[in-house]
């Protein structure tokens, strides 16, 4: 255990040097605003990282779970109904097999799938591996500019992936994305943003799940001194003989 946290010290002090094939993973801790019993998403997150995966990730990867619909879901992004159904028409089109034409997608369509570049879908990538959205901004993070090809495919070295050597080329960069209100578009901030996107598609009812729990383990805790106060009640004339 100690050895694996001083191999992991290392490779986090020295990104660049060359890892070889089955180098020890790294996966950063985010201070994401989600963790915790309490944690929420933050919709501005939301929407920035919807920004990133609408101008970068969408080129390759699908989205073909989640409804666009959902975008103006309590605890999502936070759109209004009228901005996912210009979002829908402005960025993705639908098959009409009645019209037999692409027409503009509207929101009870889903996020298109995209096989095209042989990449996942996205849609439960932040459930599906371990470390979940760490995971995913560690990937996005974790390149280390070294590149091979091996039987004719290029693999680029990143630290997180599994084995060292991923085949989808660093998708983004400092400044890749440009936020309207000029937010923080450095590569560690769009590695987080759209990370936290895929998270809330992977689980939108996040929040609704925690609140849940808390309300039940605050019901319990009240039946428990109810039950408590009760026992001792009911017990009372007996024990009070016994002492007199
Ligand atoms: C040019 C095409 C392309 C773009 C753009 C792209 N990806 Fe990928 N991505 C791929 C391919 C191909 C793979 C499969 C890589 C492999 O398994 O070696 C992949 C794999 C992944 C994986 C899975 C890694 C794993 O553990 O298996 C994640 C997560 C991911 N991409 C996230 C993103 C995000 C987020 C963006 C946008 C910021 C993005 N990708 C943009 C092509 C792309």
């Amino acid at each position: 255990m100690l050895k694996k946290l001083v191999i992991g010290a290392a490779l986090a002090l020295t990104p660049v040097a060359g890892l070889a094939a089955g180098g020890e993973q790294h996966i950063e801790s985010y201070d994401f605003s989600f963790k915790g019993a309490f944690g929420t998403y933050d919709p501005n997150q939301l929407q920035r990282g919807l920004q990133i995966y609408t101008e970068v990730c969408s080129a390759c990867h699908g989205l073909k779970f989640v409804p666009l619909r959902s975008l103006s879901d309590a605890g999502g992004p936070a759109l209004s109904p009228d901005q996912v159904t210009a979002y829908a028409a402005e960025n993705y089109t639908v098959y009409d097999a009645e019209l037999d034409e692409d027409v503009p997608a509207k929101p009870v369509d889903h996020f298109p799938a995209n096989t095209n570049a042989g990449a996942p879908d996205l849609s439960l990538m932040a459930k599906a591996r371990k470390g979940g959205p760490d995971y995913i901004a560690s990937l996005l993070n974790g390149y280390t500019g070294e590149e091979k090809e091996e039987a004719g495919s290029t693999y680029y070295e990143n630290t997180a992936f599994p084995g060292g050597w991923i085949s989808m080329a660093p998708p983004l960069e400092d400044e890749h994305v440009e936020f309207i209100d000029g937010h923080d578009n450095s590569l560690d901030n769009l590695s987080q943003d759209v990370s936290a996107y895929l998270m809330w598609t992977a689980e939108p009812k996040m929040m609704a799940r925690k609140q849940v729990g808390f309300v039940g383990v605050l019901m319990l805790t009240i039946l428990s001194v109810l039950l408590y106060l009760t026992n001792k009640r009911i017990w009372a004339p007996i024990k009070g003989r016994k002492n007199s």
